[in-house]
């Protein structure tokens, strides 16, 4: 027997993955360090489809055809490179190891470059979606020689989630590290909208006074509409769970400390790296680091501020509406911020990525899945060089529609005392883009005064410098 695909690491994402390749219709080989968990996928789910059990790293390696395709699915970091180490000695020319971990796309391309001299593919692959998106579909973003996606591309497309079209949730998405790096930007898009949405709860919660009963079916209507995706639906359903030991709402008992794994801090590590400005993403990531420190806030809680006061009725309501469309108006400048990081990468490490397909792969599968992303893949297809989503008439209309309320909830928000970085950071980055003259002048004064750094004027060419200490005559220099 000869299988047309191996996973090693049957974790719950492994097996779940290997169970995919098999129910549609693969021969998979399976394999894990620890045999028994081996055993046990395939006593339990063996009717799903057609696996070979592997013992050994070697029964594994024999009982792939060629070119052999094994998928890695372990924890990211030294175990990949422990169990690429195990493999690649046993491997040949044109075969190809997949790794599906959360790996750091510099990683990735060490690890590609490695092996690329040794004759194997190495292709480092964004999985999203869970364990129910490795089951039944999720989002694939693979990165890596040419050659490795024509062997593997026609696999993944069939056990990948399927958009409302039914173009299937995975691209080529480029060379080496290009996937990974497409994955980190996912996530750290993915932190953002998580954040702009505990936002708009606490709003609704603190400055329209509801329920998180409430709140859920707030969500759910909105569900419906514009910011139809994955996130707000499970939002909804989390707000209205109750806690079975207390009878209080869920999240009401549960710490209010977010943890983070670290691919939304690569996201913005790698940002202020290329010099992309994506406040909304850092934002969400110091959120949930603020959150986890709890001694300071301890020791912050008397400081003064206002204590919001709920309103009520209609003019609730109408709060809620408004909530809406700052929530919404914020999210077009996270993704904004998004995709002018993927389209950074891309230039500096030559990987020449179709941002209109990222965006369409992005729309099933995945954890930001969203209506959404439909319009973004239509905004880049329509104009590739588009130079910000900002700058596609359709999200400027509606940001246009939008920014009134989107003032006065953070209006609301700053009054009241309910913190609202994502929201703020939002739109101070769409009023820093849109002014006509940015402070920035002011600083390179600063600059200029204290460290004769020089500064350019707006008429006329030339990098000049005032004699600050002298008779403050400027010189060009
Ligand atoms: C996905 C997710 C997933 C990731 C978590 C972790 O796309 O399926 O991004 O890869 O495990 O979301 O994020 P934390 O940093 O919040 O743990």
């Amino acid at each position: 027997t000869s299988a047309q695909i191996g996973v090693t690491g049957l974790a719950v994402m492994g097996r779940n993955l290997a169970r995919n390749f098999a129910r549609n219709g693969y021969s998979v080989a399976v394999h894990n360090r620890t045999a028994s968990k081996t055993r046990e996928l395939v006593e339990e789910f063996g009717h799903e489809g057609d696996f070979v059990a592997a013992e050994s790293v070697a029964d594994f390696v024999a009982a792939l055809e060629r070119p052999r395709r094994l998928v890695i699915m372990v924890k990211a970091g030294d175990p990949t490179d422990a169990v690429i180490e195990e493999f690649a000695p046993l491997l040949e020319d044109g075969d190809v190891i997949i790794d599906g971990g959360n790996a750091h796309f510099a990683d990735t391309r060490r690890r590609e470059r490695d092996l690329r001299e040794r004759g194997i593919h190495f292709v480092g692959t964004g999985i999203s979606g869970g364990e129910e998106g490795a089951l039944h579909g999720p989002s694939i973003m693979p990165g890596g020689s040419d050659e490795s996606y024509a062997s593997l591309g026609p696999m993944l497309e069939k056990i990948s989630a399927k958009a409302a079209d039914d173009a299937p949730c995975v691209t080529h998405v480029g060379p080496d590290g290009s996937g990974h790096f497409v994955k980190m930007v996912h996530n750290g898009i993915e932190y953002a909208d998580m954040q702009l949405i505990a936002e708009a709860y606490q709003l609704l919660r603190d400055v329209a006074g509801y329920s998180p009963a409430q709140i859920a079916e707030v969500f759910r209507t909105w569900n419906t509409g514009r910011l139809e995706s994955y996130l707000i639906e499970i939002t909804a359903e989390v707000l209205s769970h109750v806690d079975a030991a207390t009878g209080e709402p869920f999240v009401d008992v549960v710490a209010d400390q977010a943890e983070q794994k670290g691919t939304g801090r690569w996201t913005v590590q790698l940002a202020l790296e290329l010099g992309v400005p994506v406040s909304g993403i850092a934002e969400a990531v110091f959120a949930r680091s603020l959150s986890g420190h709890t001694a300071l806030r301890e020791a912050s809680r008397g400081l003064a501020g206002p204590t919001a006061r709920p309103l009520s009725g209609t003019d609730a309501d109408a709060f809620a509406d408004q909530v809406e469309q700052a929530l919404y108006a914020s999210k077009i400048v996270s993704y904004t911020q998004g995709f002018h990081e993927i389209a950074a990468g891309s230039a500096e490490y030559d990987w020449n990525i179709d941002l209109g397909a990222i965006a369409s792969i992005w729309r099933g599968g995945c954890i930001i899945r969203a209506a959404f992303l439909d319009r973004i893949r239509a905004a880049y297809d329509a104009r590739p060089d588009l130079p910000s989503l900002l700058s596609d008439e359709t999200f400027a209309a509606e940001i246009a529609d939008a920014q009134h309320d989107w003032r006065s909830v953070l209006g609301a928000a700053t009054s009241q005392g309910v913190p609202t970085p994502g929201f703020a950071a939002a739109l101070s980055y769409y009023d820093s883009l849109r002014a006509t003259r940015l402070p920035a002048a002011l600083t390179q004064g600063q600059r200029d005064y204290f460290g004769a750094h020089t500064y350019r004027r707006t008429d006329r060419e030339g990098s000049f410098h005032t004699l600050w200490a002298g008779d403050r005559s400027e010189v060009q220099v």
